[in-house]
């Protein structure tokens, strides 16, 4: 459904493909949100097979980045695509009460991520976590966050919708505040891998990040732990959006 970007197709696993393609065809006539509903009933789907799969993972990586990137308990954080809060659970037990927001558009995420705050004693620390079907931000009117931080959410999203993004998300940044998102770095092109996964050179940012009204940098320190899965395919790499 992306509609304006030359997009290479590339397939792996052609039977994953066939199971999936009555989920995207049940969404086709939506021009506008039709990917996004894809995937988020994808999404749920997985994790109501696998409720506990992300927290088999340690994603305490992130807030140790955030914290030596000057993450203050004070700011005001927003984690878009939080999943089940299972990086988000880290990032509030540091942060003061009431700063800590996180959105999905995969409820069924949402509703294990609240069971994972639970688990940790983690409602004293106010976190609000909400859907949001098609990434519709209605929720977050009227607030602002110092930290927007987007963790392997462009690299499941078409160019049409990583500019929904950037545009939905701008009136939520803060003044002086910055937006982060990683990426599937390749050096040519577009990829469009099975359907659900998207991999971008720089260029592409380097014409849509200014187009949306952003000035972006590349944060050389960033490792990702399971890069190594990506078999030299692509780089996971982390971009520091900031809004003109
Ligand atoms: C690979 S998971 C990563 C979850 C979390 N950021 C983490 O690191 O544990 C990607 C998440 O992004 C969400 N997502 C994908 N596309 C999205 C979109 N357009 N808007 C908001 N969330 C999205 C998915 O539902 C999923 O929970």
């Amino acid at each position: 459904m992306s509609t304006s970007w030359d997009v290479q197709q590339v397939v792996v696993d052609t039977g994953a493909l066939e199971r999936e393609r009555p989920i995207l065809d049940k969404y086709a006539d939506d021009k506008k949100a039709g990917y996004v509903r894809y995937y988020a009933e994808r999404q749920d789907h997985i994790m109501r097979a696998q409720p506990l799969l992300w927290e088999q993972v340690d994603k305490s990586f992130q807030f140790q980045y955030l914290k030596t990137h000057g993450l203050k308990p004070e700011h005001r954080f927003l984690e878009y695509g939080c999943g089940t809060a299972s990086a988000g659970k880290h990032i509030i037990d540091y942060l003061q009460p009431q700063k800590y927001v996180g959105v999905d558009i995969s409820a069924e995420s949402i509703r294990i991520g609240w069971m994972i705050l639970a688990k940790y004693e983690l409602f004293k620390k106010g976190p609000v976590l909400h859907v949001i079907p098609a990434g519709d931000l209605a929720p977050l009117k009227g607030l602002t966050f110092d930290t927007i931080w987007a963790q392997s959410v462009f690299t499941h999203c078409p160019p049409d919708i990583v500019k929904q993004i950037f545009n939905n998300l701008k009136p939520h940044i803060s003044e002086g505040g910055c937006f982060y998102a990683t990426i599937s770095r390749i050096e040519e092109g577009i990829v469009q891998k099975q359907f659900h996964d998207w991999y971008y050179t720089l260029e592409f940012f380097d014409s849509a990040a200014p187009e949306c009204g952003y000035d972006y940098e590349v944060m050389e320190d960033w490792v990702h732990p399971a890069d190594y899965l990506a078999k030299g395919f692509s780089k996971d790499t982390l971009l520091r959006f900031t809004p003109r």
